[in-house]
């Protein structure tokens, strides 16, 4: 796998640009983690490993990988402002929606960042900030999709609870897929959408997101930490929230959790 992603890098030069240090890893703890304990950051660092075993997932949870099966990645970005970092997660939820299209995979983004497939979970992202003294504010941005995982692999680990039925791409498509030539168009989509980013193209963002929306209209319950707050999914606005139409009016959310819709 090593020897691919380095052919893969070499030979694309979009990739090359953008992700100008690439880690493979055989194996390791979590992907994010490896990331975090980075003692030099820098902008464009991707990390992959073939054999993720201990994946963290949103809310200290924990995420299942399977060797060669699921795809684990996190990639280390910095960030200029607010703006920016509230819009990542976004960003990369639409790459991951365009990448599965492009592979005959139509997928909703419940908001923020979870990738499904009729209602079941394909991929989750994990976003975590790192503020360093150097005044660069960096992101860690986990990636998680299952690619060639059966009904029984998700089952064979009790550690985990599903908050929402998992399904992989092999599932959904009848037949085994070719992880590589995956990872390849994951990685150039990522590239594309950072771009826009970068470029400040929240508007056309925002609009696909919402476009690609699992939540619209729906009557949903959305955990703040401590809180439970129930309503009605209305819009995402520019810097990714969520607004929410409560019996009391409008609430906007920036972070939680949607727990039922
Ligand atoms: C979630 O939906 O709860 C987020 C899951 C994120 C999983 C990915 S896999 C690669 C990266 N490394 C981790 O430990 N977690 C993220």
């Amino acid at each position: 796998m090593k020897e691919y992603f380095d052919k893969l890098i070499k030979e694309n030069s979009q990739i090359q640009s953008f992700f100008k240090h690439f880690i493979y890893l055989s194996e390791v703890d979590s992907t994010n983690t490896f990331a975090k304990n980075l003692t030099e950051k820098e902008h464009g660092i991707c990390i992959y490993s073939s054999n993720q075993r201990f994946g963290k997932g949103r809310n200290n949870r924990t995420w299942f990988s399977k060797r060669d099966d699921s795809l684990a990645m996190s990639m280390v970005l910095e960030y200029i402002d607010h703006k920016q970092s509230s819009l990542i997660p976004i960003a990369t939820s639409i790459a991951v929606n365009k990448t599965l299209d492009k592979w005959g995979i139509k997928s909703k983004i419940k908001w923020p960042n979870d990738i499904l497939v009729n209602s079941r979970k394909i991929s989750g992202i994990l976003c975590e900030l790192d503020y360093l003294p150097n005044n660069k504010n960096f992101i860690i941005v986990g990636l998680g999709i299952n690619i060639n995982n059966s009904e029984a692999d998700f089952v064979s680990d009790n550690r985990i609870d599903y908050k929402i039925s998992p399904t992989s791409m092999m599932m959904e498509i009848g037949e085994k897929i070719d992880i590589r030539n995956f990872i390849k168009d994951l990685l150039n989509q990522l590239v594309i959408t950072y771009t826009d980013l970068k470029s400040r193209q929240f508007d056309a963002l925002i609009n696909y997101y919402k476009d690609h929306w699992h939540d619209m209209d729906k009557k949903i319950q959305v955990s703040l930490g401590n809180k439970l707050v129930e309503g009605i999914a209305k819009d995402i606005k520019k810097d990714g929230s969520l607004v929410l139409e409560i019996d009391s009016g409008i609430k906007e959310i920036l972070a939680g959790e949607i727990i039922s819709s």
